[in-house]
């Protein structure tokens, strides 16, 4: 069995962490993909509204059996101290029964712990057994080292 890391990206720092972890763990990548535009300053503003009030967002992504992963790591940048809405959306839309995951998050510089706490119990909900999570500060820092790092942890 090999692992699958799961991931949206909206300026490519949370995608950096994702190819990371698939190259030390020889994992399959799946990017899931916001069909709303976020990109610019009103992407963010509307990234940021949309987080906060736990909107929905209609989200493009190659459907997988995640029964099939010896471990499923599933990751997202904080948003307003949340995951992004994608995410959100993805866990939703997802069977995780009795599926093995690993959150990981990135952010500038705080709201790691609630955003994670969102995923997590979110995870749980849908039969998913989180098993470690972690959070890369992507501002001014070495995104490899701190991946590799994390990832040998756990
Ligand atoms: C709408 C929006 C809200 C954000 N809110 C936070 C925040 O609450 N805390 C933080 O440290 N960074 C915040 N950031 C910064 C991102 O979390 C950070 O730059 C992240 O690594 C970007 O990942 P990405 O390049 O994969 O999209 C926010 C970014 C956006 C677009």
């Amino acid at each position: 069995m090999t692992d699958l890391v799961v991931y949206y990206t909206r300026t490519n720092k949370t995608k950096m962490v994702a190819e990371k972890i698939a190259q030390m763990k020889n994992a399959d990548m799946l990017e899931i993909i916001d069909k709303k535009d976020r990109s610019g300053a009103l992407g963010y503003i509307g990234g940021a509204i949309s987080a906060v009030r736990n909107s929905s967002t209609p989200i493009e992504y190659d459907v997988k059996d995640l029964s099939k992963y010896d471990i499923v790591y599933l990751g997202s940048p904080v948003w307003a101290s949340k995951p992004a809405p994608a995410i959100r959306e993805y866990i939703e839309q997802n069977d995780f029964s009795d599926v093995n995951v690993v959150t990981f998050v990135t952010m500038m510089a705080s709201g790691e712990k609630p955003a994670l706490e969102i995923m997590n119990d979110m995870i749980q909900k849908q039969g998913g057994n989180v098993i470690k999570s972690f959070a890369i500060i992507t501002k001014n820092t070495d995104i490899d080292e701190l991946t590799q790092k994390a990832i040998e942890e756990i």
